[in-house]
């Protein structure tokens, strides 16, 4: 069992109600160890445990993680494999500590693109921890926002030419309400791991006004007290808003 977390020392007085976080740099971190890639994916597992466990000791309510991008999927078909097995292997090992602790999973993206398994394993889930819960842990699976943002056009559209909507009213309250999870809170501090500087199709919309966090640490490497880092540089920003600083 791992240690408790000491986060008496440096208490986070802002703590963001939703953490985005693109997990990257699985294969990289094999690759240094000379390991095939799917262990940077197993390994990448237990951090996703790991800032699982962290965000909820902080009072992050909502935690939204890319697993698997719409773009993931022209990967080799071992290593797909390989990641749809081991998300099918998370949710039986931890089905009970997300009960345990309250944690309501939820899914965002083209569930139905999924291997049948994975998705009657996922549907199970989340119907089970919608029942009581605290936290929200977001999976983005085969997802794409410049999709999403598509998809809720073509929603908006549709109910256009059915005379439910009127065009002129379309703001952007509208169109987010039309995207995967409405009710969501949009993420206020969004981490991506192993240096990339770029978004990889991920939140577009949602992310407008995040901070960013970017830390050449790899995803496997990731762990409660780099989680709790990139926290306490969130409350060392100044969010303005297109403001001016006030004090
Ligand atoms: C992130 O690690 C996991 C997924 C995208 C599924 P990568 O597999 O992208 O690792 P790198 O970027 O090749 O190191
Ligand atoms: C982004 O990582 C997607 C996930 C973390 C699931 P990638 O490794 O696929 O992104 P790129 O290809 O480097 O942009
Ligand atoms: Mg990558």
């Amino acid at each position: 069992m791992a240690a408790p977390i000491d986060n008496q020392k440096s208490p986070i007085a802002n703590v963001p109600r939703h953490v985005a976080i693109i997990m990257d740099g699985n294969g990289r971190w094999a690759q240094q160890r000379g390991l095939p890639r799917i262990k940077g994916h197993e390994q990448g597992a237990e951090s996703v445990r790991a800032v699982l466990r962290a965000a909820r000791q902080a009072g992050v309510k909502y935690l939204t993680l890319y697993a698997f991008s719409t773009e993931n999927w022209i990967r080799p078909k071992d290593e797909v494999e390989g990641l749809m097995n081991l998300l099918a292997g998370f949710m039986d090992h931890y089905e009970g500590d997300l009960l345990k602790n309250k944690i309501r999973l939820r899914v965002m993206g083209q569930i139905e693109r999924l291997p049948q398994k994975v998705q009657k394993k996922l549907t199970k889930l989340m119907e089970k921890s919608a029942k009581d819960y605290e936290y929200t842990l977001i999976v983005a699976l085969s997802y794409g926002s410049r999709l999403e943002i598509a998809d809720a056009a073509r929603a908006i559209a549709r109910k256009a030419a059915k005379g439910e909507l009127d065009p002129e009213t379309v703001n952007e309250e509208t169109v987010a309400q039309h995207l995967y999870l409405p009710d969501v809170p949009d993420p206020e501090l969004m981490i991506r791991t192993s240096g990339e500087l770029r978004l990889s199709n991920f939140m577009l919309w949602q992310l407008s006004y995040a901070e960013l966090y970017v830390t050449d640490v790899f995803w496997p490497d990731f762990r409660e007290r780099e989680f709790f880092q990139a926290l306490e540089a969130f409350n060392r920003r100044g969010r303005r808003y297109g403001g001016i600083v006030t004090q």
